[in-house]
């Protein structure tokens, strides 16, 4: 597990082996519905300006899709507007697709949005990337296309989402649609604040998963949360985050939220696209990285998603690894063993909860490690304080004397305020009765 990524050290593109790109594109043409029927590769030290791939092998993909009859040709790298018209020229057939994996993805994601601000951000993002690449082609295509869609056929991949008839329209009509879009998701971008607002009064701590697509964060929300979030062995499942209500095993609660999987060339348009999704993690106060430990790019994957992070400017919140899919593995003990040394790491399998106490403990201690110490008599009529101590704070030792409730122990920073009237001095007293305590009971 040498050079695994950590946040701040400088570059950390991923470097994929060109084998394991195009293996992950076929997962992706899969999970969008497509089967594939070819593979070309050319590595190139420069791309072509006008096809990105080099003339010779623009003859071997018009070969190889004669051969085939492949209705849609992807590409695994971005092309722009004018490449993509120009391979579309050259393949001289209308019933044949140029995508790129920017519009497979974007694909999938309108496939799997599933609350209205995804599907919004969806859309938004596919009429970003449509416009510049509008032509009286692709226009025409679209129709074609969309028809086989809603027939069930695949034919429509890469122009989902949208209304294809709306393709019809012209920039004028798309660029109004786009300011439409805009301003219905800043509408309920405005409720969302709301919401974030009254979170924070409240002071739960947040806790956003995030990793690599695939990795299982889905199912360790499930599994950690028992509620019932679509979990299936297909990229980009989970496109909208999901936020549970969790208590910790000390009665903590925290609030733990999914967010869409990562994925390396992820286009920056993209992650703009899904500010709203990716704001959950900036906001977070724990980052949970859920990692296929058995995947042959584990490393990479990871890297990508330290990346990611790094884009996003999430760089301040403490991070908790958890090594997943380890009932895959012969001996999941020497995975916790030999991953000693990577700080903050637990093997867990979310599919059989194997690990998932300890991963919840690991949790807790770093959520405590943000607490700040406080003492406080509490009088009796302010239960609601105490009650709130213990909901969102750790308490260490609590008295109940005639003037009422004295506690020690931790919490949030942002809590303080409504405690002041009742702060007291840690006496003596009570700090050498509090490390008796522990002594005598480490708990
Ligand atoms: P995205 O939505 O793409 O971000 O995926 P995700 O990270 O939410 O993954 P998800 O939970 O959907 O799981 C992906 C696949 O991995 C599913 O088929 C799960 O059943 C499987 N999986 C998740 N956790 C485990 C695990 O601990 N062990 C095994 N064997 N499979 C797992």
């Amino acid at each position: 597990m040498k050079g695994w990524p950590q946040r701040g050290s400088g570059d950390q593109r991923a470097v994929w082996r060109l084998e394991d790109s195009l293996a992950e594109l076929e997962r992706l043409a899969e999970t969008a519905g497509l089967r594939v029927v070819g593979i070309l590769e050319q590595r190139l030290e420069r791309p072509h300006p006008a096809t990105l791939i080099g003339s010779g092998k623009v003859e071997e993909l018009i070969a190889l899709r004669a051969d085939t009859g492949a209705q849609v040709v992807i590409f695994d790298e971005e092309l722009s507007p004018g490449q993509q018209r120009e391979l579309e020229r050259a393949i001289g057939n209308q019933a044949v697709k140029i995508l790129d994996r920017t519009a497979l993805i974007l694909d999938i994601f309108a496939q799997h949005a599933r609350t209205r601000e995804g599907a919004l951000q969806v859309e938004l993002a596919q009429y970003e990337y449509r416009l510049p690449r509008l032509t009286r082609a692709w226009t025409h295509l679209a129709r074609q296309a969309g028809g086989a869609a809603a027939r069930g056929g695949t034919g429509g991949v890469g122009l989902r989402g949208p209304g294809e008839t709306q393709l019809e329209v012209d920039r004028r009509e798309i660029s109004r649609r786009i300011a439409h879009l805009k301003r219905e998701l800043e509408d309920v971008r405005a409720h969302r604040a709301q919401y974030r607002r009254r979170r924070i009064e409240e002071a739960i701590p947040v806790i956003a998963l995030v990793g690599y697509t695939n990795a299982g964060k889905s199912t360790l929300l499930n599994a950690l949360s028992g509620a019932d979030i679509y979990a299936a062995d297909q990229l980009f499942a989970t496109l909208d985050p999901t936020t549970r209500r969790l208590t910790l095993p000390g009665g903590r609660e925290v609030l733990i939220t999914d967010t869409v999987g990562f994925i390396q060339k992820l286009p920056t348009t993209l992650v703009a696209a899904f500010r709203a999704t990716l704001e959950e993690i900036n906001e977070a106060d724990l980052l949970l990285h859920v990692v296929d430990i058995t995947h042959i790019n584990v490393e990479q994957q990871a890297a990508a998603v330290m990346q990611v992070l790094e884009d996003l400017h999430a760089t301040e919140q403490p991070i908790v690894v958890a090594l997943n899919k380890v009932d895959r593995l012969p001996n999941p003990e020497k995975v916790s063993a030999q991953l000693a040394d990577l700080s903050n790491s637990v093997a867990i399998s979310a599919l059989t909860g194997w690990g998932l106490p300890e991963l919840l403990t690991r949790i807790e201690e770093v959520l405590t490690e943000e607490l700040v110490d406080v003492s406080a008599l509490l009088p009796y009529q302010r239960g609601d304080l105490l009650g709130l101590f213990h909901q969102r704070g750790v308490i260490n030792r609590e008295n109940h004397g005639p003037e009422g409730t004295r506690v020690m122990g931790k919490l949030p920073a942002s809590l303080l305020p409504r405690y002041r009237s009742y702060l007291v001095p840690f006496f003596e007293r009570d700090q050498a009765v509090f490390e008796r305590d522990q002594a005598v009971d480490p708990e």
